[in-house]
């Protein structure tokens, strides 16, 4: 056994439970599922982004060796029925719907999927198939002409509200210190080591759905909706996942298609869409344009701002990065306006990614705010301390805590910053100018509802069975850790079982809620454990004490007078066999019905910054050194250090490995990550990873995370926020900032290039 793989209350360190499966390969991905004699699909993408099917000519395909049928919207018209949009009540992450008819609504949208013998055969024959349009000219987003700009407002039917107090406009025309500007931030495409891949099998009626998920209730209620089926009929499993992070979140719509697939040929079926296919047929994060106007005082305290971002989306979709939720709650200030749009266009359908919301609203307020705290002749953390808040300034709840300036104390004195030269362009070593940013970041602290059931055993052995997800966080382990804390067992003892819809049902793996909502539950199953042994207990050996004051702790059952049972002798006397506990849980200020929507599938998670008493979020403070070469501008990042609170940490080791990753996943977002269009065609150019670039060690020298620590009360019993989501959101405004130090050039527009600085 590992170092420490004993020791796993919560709080402590153990290694991931799942981590010997993982690097050995014994952890099995949806498409390492063995599944008898599976057919091979092959998924024909579209080569148009707007316009008809013209006319399909398949001889050439079907006379591959091998082939078993094609699939095209001449014979699968209206066998799929709509799932609804998830933000509007249903289970799609596009509510676009291939195959249904001969329309072409994006690039690479699914236009025809083969299915052979062989994976071979399938690809040969995809190859053969002759596919003609009608094509239409496609509006690829910003400046393209056929582009329907909407307000979010009435894209969501009246359910958003653009958040605002007090007159922006007129307290920024009479500010003392005002900046104002225009950023931009690019499409971005999940690339997660696991390729989108569907497995399908019937049996009896009955489908079983092997495919990577976040939410694995979700889409087997969606699939359900589908197909037409009662959802106890459908199963979902997911029990490991090679990377996610909103790119699995919600339904797409491959599955039903190779569900139907599976039930014509009446044979398993396995689909594993190639790279370039991922980046059409699944989500991925929107392009924005935002424009930030601050005024404030001579002291530098905020008295307007103003935050306005467009954003791209697919034509039917209305869906909304909108971080102006979170950038007009953040600092002190008594006049805000924000304002929303999306900008309709002939697109697949953005959607979730790490930290949606914040990472392009925050790159706009907090390289914003540099350029305010450069105006205002004042050191930018500074500023930040001088507009920090322990009440929102919209609604005028207070944050139930809040840690930012801590943050920034620790992360400043780590970093060094007091030998920051403020000036810019001030600090050289040889060739390369050297700058040091830094950047707030914030994330929400979610909770969903979530139920699991909880089984101790005689031979002093629990396993803990929930239908949350290991998108590769560790939820494993800190699940474990809840149940190993809550029963008094050595962390070897618990077995958590995830990722299959057939267990109770666990919120979406979105939003970073998991570890408060499930942890929670599971305590709670675990309490009712012990206070079943506990009342036991009082009637034997333990006579006369109170059994509320009774602990489970290391294998025993123990009163705090230091009289004790062995957990076995418990066991014996509360049960003949084992203690079985479900357990089910909504979070304070969730809305009743918050149970029913879970079993229904349906996203619905609460908390965070639209609370009624207060709100809450994880903050941090995140710190960059950059050096520019003087001559070719080539840009390093040597160094990064984030500063994080986030309530009580569960696994810093894990923890770490998360803000550490988020850290990394800004450096990409700030320097490499773009997705390329075509403006004439509307397509994306560069679709695979040697062209969407991505950080490798070299881009990574030195990257260091500090917790500061907080006590939470209020957000749940464990005083959990979320961290999952909290490492990438300052770092792109970091980075920028620290660009500027160096060179004296804000560049405002993601990701900063060599041609951005030169
Ligand atoms: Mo996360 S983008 O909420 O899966």
């Amino acid at each position: 056994m590992p170092d420490g793989s004993m020791s796993g209350r919560i709080g402590q360190s153990p290694v991931r439970v799942d981590g010997r499966a993982k690097v050995t390969g014994a952890a099995h991905y949806a498409s390492d599922m063995a599944v008898p004699n599976p057919a091979w699909a092959w998924l024909v993408t579209s080569a148009i982004a707007r316009g008809r099917i013209a006319a399909i000519d398949e001889a050439a395909a079907r006379a591959v060796p091998g082939v078993l049928d094609i699939l095209t919207h001449r014979s699968m018209r209206g066998e799929v029925g709509d799932a609804g949009f998830f933000a509007g009540g249903g289970y799609a992450g596009s509510t676009i719907r291939p195959l249904q008819d001969d329309r072409v609504r994006h690039d690479g949208e699914i236009v025809a999927i083969v299915l052979a013998e062989g994976l071979e055969q399938a690809r040969e024959a995809a190859y053969r198939l002759r596919i003609d349009y009608a094509e239409e000219t496609p509006a690829a987003g910003f400046g393209s002409e056929g582009a329907e700009l909407v307000s979010a407002r009435e894209a969501s039917g009246g359910s958003f509200e653009d958040p605002g107090v007090g007159d922006a406009d007129a307290a920024f025309a009479g500010a003392a210190i005002r900046v104002a500007a225009d950023y931009a931030t690019p499409t971005q495409h999940h690339n997660p080591i696991e390729l989108f891949t569907t497995t399908a099998q019937w049996e009896d009626g009955r489908l079983t759905v092997f495919e990577g998920s976040q939410y694995v209730h979700g889409l087997k209620n969606g699939l359900a909706a589908q197909l037409g089926l009662d959802p106890a009929m459908v199963r979902v499993e997911s029990p490991y996942i090679g990377g996610a992070f909103g790119s699995r979140g919600s339904l797409t719509q491959r599955t039903a298609l190779i569900a139907v697939a599976a039930r014509r040929l009446n044979r398993p079926v396995k689909l594993v869409a190639t790279r370039d296919q991922g980046f059409t047929i699944a989500s991925y994060r929107a392009e924005t344009r935002q424009h930030v106007k601050l005024g404030a005082d001579t002291d530098g305290r905020l008295v307007a701002l103003v935050h306005e971002g467009t954003e791209v989306t697919s034509r039917p979709d209305p869906y909304k990065v909108a971080g102006t939720q979170t950038t007009s709650r953040i600092y002190a200030c008594p006049n805000i306006r924000t304002r929303v749009s999306l900008l309709h266009a002939d697109r697949n359908t953005p959607g979730f990614m790490r930290s949606p919301p914040e990472l392009p609203y925050m790159f706009a307020l907090e390289s914003a705010m540099d350029e305010l705290a450069h105006a205002a002749g004042l050191d930018p953390i500074e500023l930040r301390r001088r507009n920090d808040t322990m009440r929102e300034p919209i609604k005028g709840l207070p944050w139930t805590s809040r840690s930012l300036m801590p943050c920034f104390d620790r992360g400043a004195a780590a970093f060094g910053w007091a030998e920051r030269n403020p000036a810019p362009r001030s600090m050289r070593e040889g060739d390369w100018l050297v700058g040091w940013g830094c950047a707030t970041t914030i994330y929400p602290t979610h909770l969903g509802a979530a139920t699991a059931r909880v089984t101790l055993t005689p031979d002093g052995r629990a396993r803990v069975q929930t239908a949350a997800h290991e998108i590769g966080t560790g939820t494993y382990t800190v699940v474990a850790q809840a149940a190993a804390e809550g029963l008094g067992l050595p962390l070897g003892k618990v077995l958590v079982e995830m990722g299959d819809s057939d267990l109770p049902p666990a919120p979406v793996s979105g939003g970073s809620n998991v570890t408060a909502s499930v942890c929670t539950v599971v305590m709670q199953a675990c309490e009712q454990i012990r206070a079943r042994l506990a009342a036991a207990a009082t009637e034997g050996p333990l006579q006369g004490r109170d059994p509320a004051t009774l602990r489970l702790l290391d294998g025993a059952l123990r009163a705090p007078d230091g009289a004790a049972e062995p957990l076995a002798a418990a066991m014996a006397r509360a049960a003949n066999g084992a203690i079985e506990v479900y357990a089910e849980n909504i979070p304070e200020g969730l809305p009743p019905d918050s149970l029913k929507k879970l079993y229904q599938g349906k996203q619905a998670l609460g908390g965070g910054l639209e609370g009624k008493q207060h709100v809450m979020a994880a903050f941090g403070a995140e710190f960059v050194e950059v050096r520019v070469h003087s001559r070719t501008a080539e840009l390093r990042v040597p160094r990064i250090l984030g500063a994080f609170a986030a309530g009580r940490i569960v696994n810093p080791r894990t923890a770490r490995s998360q803000l550490m990753g988020g850290l990394i996943w800004g450096i990409g977002s700030a320097l490499h990550e773009a997705t390329e269009i075509d403006r004439r065609t509307a397509r994306y150019v560069n679709d695979n990873i040697a062209e969407y670039l991505i950080p490798v060690n070299a881009d990574v020298p030195q990257v260091e995370v500090l917790f500061v620590e907080e006590e939470e009360r209020t957000a749940n019993p464990l005083g959990i926020k979320g961290l999952g989501e909290l490492g990438n959101v300052g770092t792109n405004a970091a980075i920028a900032n620290a660009v500027f130090h160096a060179t004296g050039k804000r560049v405002r527009e993601l990701p900063i290039r060599i041609e951005s600085v030169l």
